[in-house]
């Protein structure tokens, strides 16, 4: 990612707000002293409610009111999005549907820069639906003429829960003990939008994938135990132990990824697993009955 002197100094708009991503965008607009404003479906929950009590406007949108997204996106610098969370193919089609239309709404809006967080391998499809659907909102966006960067983030660091299991740190996930999986933490995803969204970075070519680090399930299970003081180790799981047929083909498509090395240097300053599990303080979950520690 290339830096720039440049410096957005206008209004960014952020939609996901409450959630993981784009509560990470809010955290590391503020820190950059940058005026923010959320897009939020109820201004009054506990999370709208502590984002305006730490400077941040709100705006009430509903994703299927156009007008209400056009009306949040006037006269903003530049907006950041993400999608829902889809685990069925209906709820992959309404992805699509807030997707598009917070593009619309954009469009609508004349905003000057958007940045959609989209996914590790969106750059075309894979046949993985949650992931497909997001190569879709990155098609949209490109042909809707606006100025767009896509972040493409690996997998989070935070969906990586070993267990303490009789005084031993255990990691289950159904992925081969030799594929390496490719990760980033939630915290540098917002890092990353916050500068392209703010103008000091610039992503080659409209997209940047985010690999912070790339570790097998052995090595993974190995960093949590190394923090913990225990021994740890690494089961790798079958797919079928998976209730939906999008994670197995999403789970099939990390293996597939593990084949092509990434390059973590590629983005300056991202956190690798151990220095997530530093800089998040984690410590080991309650134990599993049984335990000798
Ligand atoms: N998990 C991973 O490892 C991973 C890795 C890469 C990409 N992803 C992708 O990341 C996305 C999820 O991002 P996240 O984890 O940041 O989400 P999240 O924490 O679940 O937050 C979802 C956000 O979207 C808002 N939202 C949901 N439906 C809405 C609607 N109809 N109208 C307005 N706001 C709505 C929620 O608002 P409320 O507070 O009102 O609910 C919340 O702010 C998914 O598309 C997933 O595929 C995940």
């Amino acid at each position: 990612m290339a830096q720039q002197s440049t410096k957005t100094t206008g209004t960014i708009a952020v939609f996901g707000a409450t959630g993981r991503q784009g509560g990470a965008v809010v955290d590391a607009l503020l820190d950059r002293k940058a005026t923010v404003r959320a897009l939020v479906r109820n201004p009054h929950s506990g999370r709208a409610r502590a984002l305006a009590a730490r400077g941040v406007e709100l705006a009430a949108i509903r994703t299927d009111a156009p007008a209400s997204l056009a009306a949040a996106l006037m006269a903003v610098e530049a907006f950041c999005f993400m999608t829902p969370e889809a685990n069925t193919l209906e709820e992959v089609e309404t992805e699509i549907r807030i997707g598009t239309a917070l593009v619309d709404a954009a469009v609508a809006a004349g905003v000057p820069h958007v940045v959609f967080h989209s996914v590790f391998g969106a750059d075309r499809e894979r046949g993985v639906p949650h992931h497909d659907s997001k190569h879709a909102i990155e098609e949209y966006l490109r042909k809707s003429g606006l100025r767009a960067t896509m972040i493409r983030p690996a997998p989070f660091m935070e969906e990586v829960a070993p267990s303490l299991e009789h005084g031993e740190i255990v990691l289950r996930l159904p992925l081969p003990e030799d594929a390496a999986l490719k990760m980033i933490s939630v915290r540098d995803v917002g890092r990353v939008a916050a500068a392209l969204l703010l103008g000091t970075a610039e992503a080659p070519g409209g997209a940047v994938e985010l690999v912070g680090d790339e570790l097998t399930g052995p090595r993974i299970a190995a960093a949590f135990g190394a923090r913990a003081g225990l021994p740890a180790r690494y089961e790798a799981l079958s797919l079928s132990v998976l209730p939906s047929d999008l994670d197995r083909a999403m789970f099939r498509e990390f293996a597939k990824a593990a084949e092509h090395p990434s390059d973590p240097a590629a983005v300056p300053s991202t956190l690798d697993l151990p220095g997530w599990i530093r800089a998040t303080g984690w410590t080991a979950p309650a134990n599993v009955a049984g335990s000798r520690a």
